[in-house]
């Protein structure tokens, strides 16, 4: 195959695969239903496949796959040694700080942080000089402050409606988040007027 594709797997796989089926790249059989996982078109040569999001980044450092579609929290929290090609102005949410409604932080103690972003948290953090306890969870980080595991958690916020049915609250914004599209290097300087064109139609600036 020419051109390898890695998608994220879940809710934001199905919106991009449909903006390369319109950048000219289709692949009809990729929105089936069914279990499987890679899909050829073989007269464009393409080749997509569906990943888990957080290793999207890793099958095309690796070069595995020539592109790959990876929120920016995932390039930030593992700094994956590949190109980012374009913002496909997609995905779009915000890396926060959250907590039990009306909390209030006792300054002068540790604060006990749940996420599954430890570089980012960090990062964060210390840039404010504050003192934290990290706690690496891997999924439904909303659970720690509920039940005191955390005094607060660093999570992905997009609709809110996580937060609010538990009664959780944002207390501070990190940064926005979207999804980019990310390329080998090896196989960008190859490739790299195919996928500029691709970068180009992907995100709109055709
Ligand atoms: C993400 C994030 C929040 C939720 C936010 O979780 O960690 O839990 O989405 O979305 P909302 O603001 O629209 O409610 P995800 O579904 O990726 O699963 P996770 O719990 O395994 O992190």
């Amino acid at each position: 195959m020419n051109l390898s594709i890695a998608l994220p797997k879940g809710r934001l796989g199905e919106k991009v695969y449909t903006r390369f089926a319109e950048a000219g790249y289709p692949c009809p059989d990729v929105l089936s239903e069914s279990r499987k996982l890679i899909f050829d078109n073989r007269e464009l040569s393409a080749r997509y496949f569906w990943a888990k999001p957080s290793d999207v980044a890793i099958y095309v450092e690796r070069g595995a796959a020539d592109l790959g579609v990876a929120g920016k929290d995932i390039l930030l929290e593992y700094e994956p040694d590949v190109l980012e090609l374009a913002d496909l102005g997609t995905g779009n949410c915000r890396m926060c700080v959250a907590s039990m409604e009306g909390f209030l932080p006792d300054e002068q103690r540790t604060l006990r942080v749940a996420t599954k972003f430890s570089r980012i948290a960090t990062a964060y953090f210390a840039k404010k000089g504050r003192d934290i306890e990290l706690i690496q969870l891997n999924g439904s980080i909303e659970i720690a402050p509920i039940i005191g595991l955390s005094d607060v958690i660093v999570d992905i916020v997009e609709t809110g409606t996580t937060l609010r049915e538990n009664h959780l609250a944002v207390l501070e914004t990190i940064m926005p988040i979207s999804a980019r599209l990310i390329a080998n290097r090896a196989s960008y300087f190859f490739r790299k007027g195919q996928m500029d064109a691709l970068a180009s139609a992907l995100s709109g600036k055709e």
